[in-house]
C-alpha cells in the first residue's frame, strides 16, 4: 500500500521556529559552552540546524539507542547502540531529540546521562506529542506540540524513509 505525505509544518515554519529556539538557547546559556547530545538518527537534522543558530560556544556528541527486545513501548529500557565519545563531566548538556512521544526513551536516557557528572542536563525536542505521554519528562525547549499523528521528515522516518524531507508531514494511508 502506497502512503501519501501531507504537510503539517512547512519548511519555513520549522526554520523560523528553530531560529527562535536557537536565540533562546543563546540567551539562556550566555557565558557558557553548551554540549549538544544528539540522539541518532532522528535528532540529527534538527541538531545541525539548531547548532548553526546558537551563538554561544557549542560542542557536539552523538549517541544511538534501541530498545531491549525490540520493543521500547513495553519496557522503556534502552540499550546503547553507540555511546558518546566524550565525557559529560561538568558540561552543560543539552539533549537534542526529534520527538517526545510516550516519553519512555527520554526519561531513561536523561537519568542515565545525569549519572555521568554533568553540570546540568536539559532537553530540547523539535516535536512533542503531549497526548501520548506515559512517563513524565521535563522538556526545556519544544519546537512544536503536535496532535497524535504519525509524522515524518526533518529526521523522522517511516520504515527508514522520509528523514530527508525538509518539512514535517503526516503519513496518510488511503
Ligand atoms: P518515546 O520513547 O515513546 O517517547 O519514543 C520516542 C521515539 O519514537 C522517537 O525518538 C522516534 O524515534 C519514535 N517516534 C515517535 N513518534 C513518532 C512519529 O510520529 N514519527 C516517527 N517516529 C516517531
Ligand atoms: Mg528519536
Amino acid at each position: 500500500m502506497a502512503e501519501r505525505i501531507e504537510v503539517l509544518l512547512s519548511e519555513e515554519e520549522v526554520d523560523r521556529r528553530i531560529q527562535e529556539i536557537g536565540d533562546q538557547i543563546s540567551r539562556d546559556y550566555a557565558g557558557k559552552q553548551v554540549h549538544l547530545v544528539c540522539v541518532l538518527k532522528g535528532g540529527s537534522f534538527f541538531m545541525c540546524e539548531l547548532a548553526k543558530r546558537i551563538t554561544v560556544p557549542v560542542s557536539l556528541d552523538f549517541m544511538s539507542v534501541s530498545s531491549y527486545g525490540g520493543d521500547t513501548k513495553s519496557s522503556g529500557v534502552v540499550k546503547i547502540v553507540k555511546d558518546l565519545d566524550e565525557s559529560l563531566l561538568d558540561k552543560h548538556v543539552l539533549v537534542v531529540e526529534d520527538i517526545v512521544d510516550s516519553g519512555r526513551t527520554l526519561s531513561y536516557l536523561l537519568e542515565m546521562l545525569k549519572d555521568r557528572g554533568p553540570a546540568d542536563v536539559k532537553l530540547c525536542t523539535l516535536l512533542d506529542k503531549p497526548d501520548r505521554r506515559v512517563v513524565e519528562v521535563q522538556v526545556d525547549y519544544t519546537g512544536f506540540e503536535i496532535p497524535d499523528e504519525f509524522v515524518v521528515g526533518y529526521g523522522l522516518d517511516y520504515d527508514q524513509k522520509y528523514r530527508n524531507l525538509p518539512y514535517i508531514g503526516v503519513v496518510k494511508f488511503d
